[in-house]
């Protein structure tokens, strides 16, 4: 495609970045659309550009302690302790916040969510510019991207790209919040709520998305991520009767034939190419997405999935 002009390179990033504007760069989960922190201009673009509701709070992305620190207010003991064991990673912290922090970013909370990518090009852009907003790239209502030309799917060339390649893990990260007794799992990813227990040694639960005082603690969980054009549902015990136009997501290595794509229990695979399905389906004009059920929760990355899919999929 020739309109893949607007694919920049690091130095370009930087200067646009600086300079107010706002540059989708590649991090470990999905691409972010990135902003400098500390300008409410150039954050106000990242809610206009991705069509995104403005009670809608921003992760604050950071390459180091001393970019922490402008943005964290204090760091408990938990919070510290994984940071050291997951970041860089896909884990986002919510803290509290500094005051200097933008309201804009927070939608009014006295907290931040704030992570640090595991990407070499995100780490390298953003000790060049500093704390980086960044919600994921899409346009409101459409999957994340994971791959540079989903943006062009997108916004048709309109936002300048750091093409980092494929996205490794390909859903974005857990979101917990660590301000609340029991710390509580906003959004689950690919670091699960075991592996965060072993580590703070406290309970840690799942955040219980039909409670109204939590969705108004944490507004952005009563949006669903995306909705695919293609009408996404759970496979039943029943086969699809007509094949024309249907895809159908299994994992169980069982399930084979044409219009099947079969992830054979590898869901680190299944994460990663989630979307970028999504996508194709729209574009090959798929209307109906089946996808395999699944009995137990054996990976995070399943209850990551499970999700997602849950947000795009009403029985
Ligand atoms: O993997 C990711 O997290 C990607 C990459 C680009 O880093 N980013 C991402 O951002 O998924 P976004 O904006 O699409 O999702 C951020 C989530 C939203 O559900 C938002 O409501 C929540 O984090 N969030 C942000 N700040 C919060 C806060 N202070 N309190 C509670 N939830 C917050
Ligand atoms: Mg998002």
């Amino acid at each position: 495609m020739s309109q893949k002009s607007n694919y920049i390179p690091l130095s370009r990033a930087v200067e646009l970045i600086k300079a107010g504007n706002v540059v989708s760069f590649p991090t470990e989960t999905v691409y972010g659309l990135g902003a400098d922190a500390f300008n409410s201009d150039a954050i106000d673009n990242v809610f206009t550009v991705k069509g995104r509701p403005s009670d809608n709070p921003l992760i604050v992305h950071v390459a180091s302690l001393d970019d922490l620190t402008k943005i964290a207010d204090s760091i408990s003991n938990d919070t510290q302790k994984l940071m050291n064991h997951f970041w860089p990673g896909p884990l986002t912290l919510v803290i509290p916040k500094k005051k200097s922090v933008l309201d804009r970013i927070t939608a009014g909370l006295p907290t931040v969510a704030i992570r640090m990518p595991n990407h070499p090009l995100a780490m390298e852009l953003i000790r060049q510019t500093g704390p980086l907003v960044a919600p994921s790239a899409n346009l409101s209502g459409k999957p994340s991207p994971t791959r540079p030309e989903h943006l062009f799917d997108d916004y048709g060339g309109d936002i300048p790209v750091l093409d980092g390649g494929i996205c490794q893990v390909g859903i974005e990260s857990t979101v917990i919040n660590m301000t609340t007794q029991p710390y509580l799992i906003l959004r689950p990813g690919s670091i699960s709520k075991e592996t965060i227990q072993e580590i703070v040694k406290k309970p840690v639960e799942y955040a219980d998305l039909k409670d109204n005082n939590l969705v108004s603690a944490s507004p952005g969980i009563k949006y669903s991520h995306y909705s695919p054009d293609a009408k996404v549902m759970w496979l039943s015990e029943e086969f699809p009767s007509d094949f024309n136009n249907v895809l159908i997501l299994a994992h169980d290595g069982r399930l084979r034939g044409k219009r099947i794509v079969n992830y054979n229990m590898d869901f680190e695979l299944f994460a990663r190419d989630l979307y970028d399905r999504f996508r194709m389906a729209d574009r090959d004009g798929i209307e109906k997405i089946y996808v395999q059920r699944f009995d137990v929760e054996v990976s995070p990355l399943v209850t990551a999935l499970k999700n997602r899919l849950d947000k795009v999929i009403l029985e």
